[in-house]
C-alpha cells in the first residue's frame, strides 16, 4: 500500500519528518505547499512531490498530511483535512485555545480519517525507559520535579509572537505537559504562577500540579534560561528510590539506600531516534496502514491543551484549577 503523503509549512521540523519518511517504502511524497513560495520549491526538489499553490491543493494529492507550520495555523489545516478523509499528523500543539482544540477533536471524531499529534517524546528513548520503570514498580512516584526550559525565543523567528504560537506553554513546556499526563496520569488540579521578565508575554513559570492518582508534582519553565545542559528534567521521588531523566541522553536509576544507582545511556543513538521522531513518523504510517488508532490521539491534543489553559487560567486568576476545565 503506497500513502501519498502532503507537507504544508515547509520548514526545519518538516525537514526531520520528510527525512524520516523518505526511509520508508509505502511512502510517496505527493506536494508541498509553504507560503513563502520558494521553500516549497526547494522542499519538493529535494525530497521529492511538487509544489502546491494551496493548502487545498496538497489536500486533492494526498493521503495523508503533515501539519508544520506555526502553532496558530494547525488548527484550521487540520480540520479542513479531516473533513475531506485525509489523515492528519500535526505538529504540536493542535491548538492555541481550548475551544479551538475542542472543535479539532470533535472533527477528529467525526472524520474517518486519522490524527496523529507531534508529542514525540512519548517515543524518546529516556521517556520510555522511565514509563518503563514505572509500570515495572521499580519506583511508585509520590512527588516529581520537572522542569522544562529554553534557551531563548528567537529561533525560529516567530517563537516571540504569543499570536504565532499561543504563548511560550504552547511551544515547549507542553511537551512535558503532555508527558506529565502519560507518566503519571490525569492532573487533578493545579497552580501556576507566572510572570513575564524578559519577553513580551509570560515567560517564567511555577506551577504545583496534584494526580489523580494520588502524586504531586512541582514543574519549573523559564523561556530564557541559555541551552545549559539539561534544560529539560524529570525527578521522580519513591520509597527510598529515584528516577531521573536528563534531556533525551540519560536516565539514572537509584534502587535504595547504599545500593549501586543504575545509568540508561542513550547517548549514541542518532538523534532522531534518541528524541522520538523515527518512531512516531513509523507509528503514523502504521496506524494507516492497519486501519488501527494512531498512538497519540486528538484527545491527548486536546487534554495538553487543557493544561496549559489552565495553567494560563490559574497565573491570570490567581486561584487552583481544578481539571477538567469547561470550554
Ligand atoms: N515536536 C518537536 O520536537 C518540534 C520541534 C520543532 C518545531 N515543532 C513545531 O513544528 C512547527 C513548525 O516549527 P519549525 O521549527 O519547523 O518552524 P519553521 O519556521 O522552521 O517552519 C515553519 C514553516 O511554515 C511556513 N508557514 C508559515 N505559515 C504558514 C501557513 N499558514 N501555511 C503554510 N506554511 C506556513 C513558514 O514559511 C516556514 O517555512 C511549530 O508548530 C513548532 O512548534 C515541533
Amino acid at each position: 500500500m503506497e500513502i501519498r503523503v502532503g507537507i504544508i509549512g515547509a520548514g526545519s521540523i518538516a525537514g526531520t519528518h520528510a527525512r524520516i519518511l523518505a526511509q520508508n517504502k509505502r511512502v510517496r511524497f505527493s506536494s508541498v505547499f509553504d507560503v513563502v513560495r520558494e521553500r516549497a520549491g526547494a522542499f519538493a526538489e529535494t525530497i521529492g512531490g511538487q509544489a502546491a499553490g494551496s493548502p487545498e491543493a496538497v489536500f486533492e494529492a494526498s493521503d495523508a498530511v503533515y501539519i508544520t507550520t506555526p502553532n496558530a495555523a494547525h488548527q484550521d489545516l487540520a480540520i479542513a483535512a479531516l473533513e475531506r478523509g485525509i489523515h492528519v499528523f500535526s505538529e504540536k500543539p493542535m491548538a492555541t485555545s481550548l475551544n479551538g482544540a475542542r472543535a479539532l477533536l470533535e472533527a477528529a471524531e467525526r472524520s474517518r480519517a486519522l490524527y496523529q499529534i507531534g508529542h514525540n517524546r512519548r517515543f524518546a528513548d529516556v521517556y520510555k525507559c522511565t514509563r518503563r520503570l514505572l509500570k515495572e514498580g521499580a519506583v511508585a512516584a509520590y512527588s516529581v520535579h520537572i522542569k522544562m526550559n529554553r534557551g531563548e525565543l528567537k529561533k525560529p523567528h516567530w517563537v516571540a509572537d504569543p499570536k504565532k504560537t499561543g504563548g511560550f506553554l504552547y511551544e515547549t513546556p507542553i511537551h512535558l505537559l503532555d508527558m506529565a499526563r502519560w507518566l503519571f496520569g490525569d492532573v487533578d488540579s493545579l497552580t501556576c504562577l507566572a510572570r513575564s521578565n524578559v519577553y513580551h508575554e509570560l515567560d517564567d513559570f511555577s506551577i504545583l500540579m496534584t494526580f489523580v492518582d494520588g502524586a504531586h508534582a512541582t514543574f519549573t519553565s523559564s523561556a530564557h534560561a541559555s541551552w545549559l545542559f539539561p534544560f529539560e528534567r524529570i525527578e521522580i521521588f519513591g520509597d527510598h528510590t529515584t528516577i531521573e531523566t536528563m534531556e533525551m541522553d540519560k536516565v539514572r536509576y537509584s534502587p535504595g539506600n547504599e545500593q549501586e544507582s543504575l545509568m540508561y545511556d542513550f547517548t549514541q543513538k542518532h538523534w532522531e531516534n534518541r528524541w522520538g521522531y523515527v518512531e512516531e513518523n513509523q507509528r503514523f504510517i502504521d496506524a494507516i496502514v492497519s486501519g488501527g488508532q494512531t498512538p497519540v490521539t486528538a484527545l491527548d491534543g486536546y487534554k495538553s491543551i487543557e493544561l496549559v489553559e489552565a495553567c494560563y487560567r490559574s497565573a491570570r486568576q490567581g486561584e487552583r484549577i481544578t481539571l477538567p476545565l469547561t470550554p
